[in-house]
This record gives structure tokens, sequence and C-alpha cells, in this order.
């Protein structure tokens, strides 16, 4: 038997009838298909895996505290105008990327999209005037200074839902951008930075070089105040911090605990070490690169030579 489509009669009224069922059915199936695709795309599932390159914040975000948490609570203003934009126009634009491989490789490799996070979003289900911290050993941090500056959370949370993104696919291995990212940002394998940690984070207001620290950073500060940089600031007095460094004069005294070992100041400011200058020893920040080279490792003392065989 072969399947005829037939058109209703629409000279009958019963074919008439027919029509308008079709119609209906076909409207009601269609209104049904509008309304479940924004909402099937809505969920945190949808936007991890039948968006592949978003696979690595959808493995990360399910091992994260947040993973209770839509994606869409951090991610989009919840008002009808947002929500809208990002079934219209974001959405669209996400699958056409997806489809066509245009998405940024890796997505967000240098953190930009942390600056952008408004503190509103957290603030949905974070008040910190009401929470206890426990910071961990040795640490001070102060939420309010730092939310009186206009500061937003993801500034230094920034990996609070992705921690751990690097380990998974495609971001892994199979997106050969991320080796050449690698190698630019100087490390053997790629890894989002982490803004909770003092150089990566906290140093790009803190610093006490001008040159470390980050100017689009700075700019999120609204209230004109000065980020400390005395490591008591951050630091309890029980944190094994380095010889000299706590003390208010270690700025002109530092030189006679130098001149006792260089070679403990260059284990972190010789140039390449964790705080050096640019690239440069860190003492050329403030001495002349002439002065700076006598600031060297002394080569490790020479045993004396065995004494000479007395002659008979
Ligand atoms: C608790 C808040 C929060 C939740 C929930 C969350 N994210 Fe994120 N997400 C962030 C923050 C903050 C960043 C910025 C990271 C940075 O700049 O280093 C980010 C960054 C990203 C990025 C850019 C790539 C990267 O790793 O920086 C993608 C893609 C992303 N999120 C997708 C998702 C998806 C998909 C979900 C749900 C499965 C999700 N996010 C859930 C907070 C969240
Ligand atoms: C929809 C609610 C919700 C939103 C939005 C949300 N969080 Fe959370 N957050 C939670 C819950 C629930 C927990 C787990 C319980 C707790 O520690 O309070 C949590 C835990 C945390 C923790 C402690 C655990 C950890 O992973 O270190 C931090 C830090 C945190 N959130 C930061 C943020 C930041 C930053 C944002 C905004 C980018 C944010 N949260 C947005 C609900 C939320
Ligand atoms: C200037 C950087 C900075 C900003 C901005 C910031 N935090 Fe934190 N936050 C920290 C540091 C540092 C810690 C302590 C981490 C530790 O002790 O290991 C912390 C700890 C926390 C914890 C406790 C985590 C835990 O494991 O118990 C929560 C929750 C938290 N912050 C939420 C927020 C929220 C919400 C905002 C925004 C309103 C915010 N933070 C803004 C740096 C910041
Ligand atoms: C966007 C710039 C910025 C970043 C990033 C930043 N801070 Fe701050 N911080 C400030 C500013 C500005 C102040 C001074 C606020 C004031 O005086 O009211 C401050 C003040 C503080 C204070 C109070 C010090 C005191 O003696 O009053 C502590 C503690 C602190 N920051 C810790 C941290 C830690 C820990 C991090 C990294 C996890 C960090 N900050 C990252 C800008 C920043
Ligand atoms: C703005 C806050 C802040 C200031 C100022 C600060 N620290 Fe830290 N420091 C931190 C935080 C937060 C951590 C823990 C996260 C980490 O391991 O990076 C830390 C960790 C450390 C560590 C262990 C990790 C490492 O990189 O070896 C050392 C050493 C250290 N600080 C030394 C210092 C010294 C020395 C100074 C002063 C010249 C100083 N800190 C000033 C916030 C600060
Ligand atoms: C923040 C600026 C600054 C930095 C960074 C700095 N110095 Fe100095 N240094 C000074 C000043 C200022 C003096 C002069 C103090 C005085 O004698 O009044 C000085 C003096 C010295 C002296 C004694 C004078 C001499 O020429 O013999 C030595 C040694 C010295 N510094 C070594 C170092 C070493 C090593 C480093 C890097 C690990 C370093 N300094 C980083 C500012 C700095
Ligand atoms: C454990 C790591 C470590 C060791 C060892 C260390 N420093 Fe530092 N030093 C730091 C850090 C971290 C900073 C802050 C860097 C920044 O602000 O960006 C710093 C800052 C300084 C500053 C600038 C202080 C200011 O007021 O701006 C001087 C000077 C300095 N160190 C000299 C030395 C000398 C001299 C030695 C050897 C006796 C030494 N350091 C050993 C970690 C170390």
């Amino acid at each position: 038997m072969r399947f005829k489509p037939r058109l209703p009669d629409l000279s009958t009224s019963k074919g008439r009838l027919q029509l308008a069922l079709y119609a209906g059915a076909v409207a009601i199936g269609g209104l049904f298909f509008v309304a479940s695709v924004p909402t099937v795309a809505s969920n945190s599932t949808f936007c991890g895996v039948a968006c592949h390159s978003q696979n690595p914040q959808w493995q990360s975000w399910k091992e994260s505290a947040h993973s209770q948490i839509t994606c869409y609570s951090c991610h989009i203003d919840i008002s009808y105008k947002h929500l809208a934009q990002e079934k219209l126009i974001a959405g669209p634009v996400g699958i056409i990327g997806e489809v066509f491989g245009l998405y940024e490789k890796p997505i967000n490799a240098d953190s930009h999209y942390s600056q952008k996070i408004p503190v509103e979003r957290c603030e949905r289900c974070h008040a910190n005037e009401n929470r206890e911290f426990s910071f961990s050993e040795g640490i001070i941090m102060d939420h309010d200074a730092h939310q009186g500056a206009g500061i937003a959370c993801a500034v230094c949370h920034n990996r609070v839902a992705h921690q751990g993104a690097e380990k998974f696919e495609p971001l892994k291995s199979a997106w050969p951008e991320t080796k050449e990212a690698a190698r630019k940002a100087g490390q053997e394998e790629f890894a989002y930075k982490n803004f909770m940690k003092m150089k990566d984070g906290c140093f790009r207001c803190h610093s006490g070089s001008p040159e470390s620290r980050d100017p689009k950073t700075l700019e999120l500060i609204k209230n004109g105040r000065r980020a400390p940089q005395a490591c008591t600031a951050c630091h309890t007095g029980d944190f094994d911090l380095p010889r000299g460094h706590t003390s208010g004069t270690w700025r002109s005294e530092h030189g006679e605990a130098a001149r006792e070992n260089f070679g403990d100041c260059f284990d972190c400011h010789a140039a390449g070490a964790d705080y050096d200058n640019n690239g440069k020893d860190w003492c050329t920040l403030c001495h002349a690169d002439e002065q700076a080279d006598r600031f060297k490792r002394q080569p490790a003392p020479q045993p004396a030579p065995p004494p000479e065989p007395a002659l008979e």
C-alpha cells in the first residue's frame, strides 16, 4: 500500500473542518516547539553537551560547589529583556559558532570575562554581611574594603565554577591553539590564571612594582583608594614571610641582609623567578643595571686544596 497525501476537499464542509484541524495541529505543535527550545536550551546540561566547546566549563561546574546552580544564574541577568536577547541573539550566534568552529580557542584564555560579571549576579544568593569567613591560615582578607571600592566578586573568584576546566576536552588536547596559548604564557600546558593567587591575582593591584600591576584591573577601583602593598596587609604574623620583608624599614635596610647572601634573594627575585621586574632582576626596579650586576648569587665556597705532602 502506498501513502498518498490528499489535500482536503475544500468544497465540502467536512473538508474545510479537516483543514482547520490540520492547521490547528501544526500551530499547536509549532507553539510547543518554540516554547520548549528555550527551556531545553536553558538547561545547564544542554549548554555543556550540545555546545562541545563549553564541555570543559560544564564538567568543571559539575565538580564545583555550584553544581546545583544553573549557568544562567551567573551568566545572564534574569529579566525578560535579557532572556530574549540570549534566546534570539546569543543562542543562535552560539550555534553558528559551534557548527562553524568560530569560538575563540581557548575560550576566555586571559580571563577578561571575570571582570564583566557584575556583583549583583553573585548577590542573588550571597550576602557577605551575614557570613562568617574562615580564611586559610596566615591570610588576611577584607571583603568590605573591596566591596567599598566597587570591585566585584568574580574579579578575584574567577574560577569559582570552573576550577580544573583544563583537564577536559577539547581544552585538554583537541585544540592545538591551547599549546600556542600556553607557550605565550610561559606555561608547559595551558592553564587559566587563578586570581585568588597572590601574584597572578592580588598583585594586579597590590604589587609594589608598577610594572607588575595591571592597568585594566586597577581601573576597576571606583573609590580612588590605593591598594596597600605591605606584606602585613594580607599576612598574619605567623605566616612564614621571607626575612626582613615584614619590617616597615625594609626598603632602606634590605642591603645588609642582601649582602649576607644574595642567593637567598634570587630564589624569588632573579630574572625569570616568581618576583622579578618584568623579566629582569627584581633589584633593577630601583637599582641601576650596573649596580644590580653586583648583586649576584655568590659561587659556593670551594673546598681548600689538600695540603702538599711534606718532602722527606
Ligand atoms: C557560580 C557562577 C557560575 C556558574 C554557575 C557558571 N559559571 Fe561559567 N563562569 C563564571 C565565571 C566567574 C567565569 C569567568 C572565568 C574567568 O574569567 O576566568 C565563567 C566563565 C565561563 C566561560 C568562559 C571560559 C572560562 O573557563 O573562563 C564559559 C564558556 C562558561 N563560564 C560556561 C558556563 C556553563 C556552560 C555553565 C553551566 C554548566 C556555567 N558557566 C556556570 C561563573 C559561573
Ligand atoms: C543561585 C545561587 C548562587 C549564585 C548566583 C552564586 N552562588 Fe556561590 N554559592 C552558592 C551556594 C548554594 C554555595 C554553597 C554553600 C555555601 O558555601 O554558601 C556557594 C558557594 C560559594 C563559595 C564557597 C565555595 C567555593 O567554591 O569556594 C564561593 C567562594 C562562592 N559561592 C562565590 C560565588 C561567586 C563569586 C558568585 C558570582 C559569580 C556566586 N558564588 C554565585 C550559591 C550561589
Ligand atoms: C579582592 C579579592 C576578593 C573579592 C573582590 C571577593 N573575594 Fe571572596 N575571598 C577572597 C579571598 C582571598 C578569600 C579567602 C580564600 C582562602 O582563605 O583561601 C575569599 C573567601 C570567600 C568565601 C569563603 C570561601 C570558603 O571556602 O569558605 C566566600 C563565600 C566568598 N569569598 C564570597 C565572595 C563574594 C560573594 C564576593 C563578592 C560580594 C567576594 N567573595 C569578593 C577574595 C575576594
Ligand atoms: C582590583 C584591585 C584589587 C585587587 C585585584 C585586590 N585588591 Fe585588595 N584592595 C584593593 C583596594 C583599592 C584596597 C583599599 C580599600 C580601601 O582602602 O578602602 C584593598 C585593600 C585590601 C585589604 C585591606 C588592607 C588594610 O590594611 O586595610 C586586604 C586585606 C586586601 N586588599 C587583600 C587582597 C587580597 C588577598 C587580594 C587577592 C586575592 C586582593 N586584595 C586583590 C584593591 C584590590
Ligand atoms: C594583597 C594581599 C597580599 C599581599 C600584600 C601579600 N600577599 Fe603573600 N599571599 C597572599 C595570598 C592570598 C596568598 C595565598 C595564595 C597563594 O598561594 O598565592 C599569599 C601567599 C604568599 C606566599 C606563598 C606562595 C608563594 O607564592 O610562594 C608567600 C611566600 C608570600 N605570600 C609572600 C609575601 C610577601 C613577601 C609579601 C610582601 C612583600 C606578600 N606576600 C604580600 C596575599 C598577599
Ligand atoms: C623598592 C626599591 C628597591 C628594590 C626593589 C631593591 N632595592 Fe636595594 N636599595 C634600595 C635603596 C633605596 C637603597 C639605599 C638604602 C640606603 O642605604 O639608604 C638600597 C640599597 C641596597 C644595598 C646596599 C647598597 C649597595 O649598593 O651595596 C644592597 C646590597 C641592595 N640594595 C641590594 C638589593 C637587592 C639584592 C635587591 C633585589 C633582590 C634590591 N636591593 C632591591 C632600594 C631598592
Ligand atoms: C620567598 C620569596 C622572597 C624572598 C626569598 C625574598 N623576597 Fe623580596 N619580595 C618578595 C615578594 C613577594 C615581594 C613583593 C613583590 C611585589 O610587590 O610585586 C618582595 C619585595 C621586595 C622588595 C620591595 C619592598 C618594597 O617596599 O617595595 C625588596 C626591596 C625586596 N623584596 C628585597 C629582597 C631581598 C634583598 C631579599 C634577600 C635578602 C629578598 N627580597 C628575598 C618575596 C621574596
